[in-house]
């Protein structure tokens, strides 16, 4: 599970003017099973500006790229949202893709995907990466829809901020008694987490490694006596992305 640093010391205690949130490795049963995707994830903010709403373990989740990141709604139906950013996009419903992870829960969602007539990608783990994907311009996916880890949807939006796309979340209490529990904690669980909710700074960076080779990144490769990782590295007040290739020595 994501790692977040909430008032805890790191490195040699001194106090360090930044938030940080981590998750080593999103997409744990990816790596366990030898397939395509997982990757380890840092986040970094200035102090205090990181806000997880810990009482929830999974937020619906709508993340978009930059043409349409004004036109999403959480609130709205999926239909509405897909025409939204259809629109935006120049393009025709028929020509969105939408990523979706793989799971029960979202049988009624993929069918509404369905019904207003765009695509579905269905993934098995890993929605940090889903999400940045469908933030980047000009990949397979236009927007990632549905229930996810809250971590995962804080850690994303720190991507999703330096990339310049749109991302929404709302609470899905699991049950009655974490429902209650936010109640009685005073969190409002209709609340709907927009960027600023999420990361109210704009002094972010972002950085995330394949660990197993997926359309976003490729994995660790070992060769004898080293090995090669690839690196996507952003920060938030320039917009810069970078790809990084590295080879280390392990000598
Ligand atoms: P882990 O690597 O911590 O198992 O997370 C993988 C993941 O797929 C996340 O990307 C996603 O947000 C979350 O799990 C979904 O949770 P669940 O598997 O319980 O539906």
């Amino acid at each position: 599970s994501p790692i977040y640093n909430m008032g805890e010391r790191i490195g040699d205690g001194s106090d360090l003017p930044v938030d940080i949130a981590v998750d080593p490795i999103d997409g744990t049963t990816l790596v366990a099973r030898g397939l395509p995707g997982a990757i380890s994830v840092v986040a970094l903010t200035a102090r205090g500006t990181i806000h997880c709403p810990i009482q929830f373990v999974y937020v619906n989740k709508i993340v978009t790229g930059r043409e349409a990141k004004d036109c999403i709604d959480i609130n709205a139906s999926v239909a509405e949202n897909l025409k939204n950013i259809a629109k935006a996009k120049q393009r025709k419903i028929s020509e969105l893709t939408a990523v979706v992870l793989d799971r029960p829960r979202h049988e009624r969602l993929l069918s509404d995907i369905r019904s207003a007539g765009a695509r579905v990608k269905l993934i098995s783990d890993g929605d940090i990466s889903a999400s940045i994907e469908a933030a980047l311009p000009e990949r397979e996916v236009d927007v990632l829809m549905g229930i996810g880890g809250t971590p995962e949807g804080v850690l994303s939006a720190a991507a999703i901020y330096c990339i310049g796309g749109g991302i929404q979340c709302k609470a899905w209490p699991r049950d009655d008694s974490e429902r209650k529990a936010a109640i009685a904690a005073g969190v409002d669980v209709n609340k709907v987490y927009k960027m600023e909710d999420l990361i109210d700074s704009d002094d972010v960076f972002f950085a995330a490694t394949g660990v197993s080779s997926g359309e976003l990144l490729k994995g660790v490769r070992y060769f004898s006596g080293g090995a090669q990782t690839q690196s996507i590295a952003m920060r938030c007040r320039s917009g810069t992305v970078r790809w990084i290739d590295s080879w280390h020595n392990f000598d």
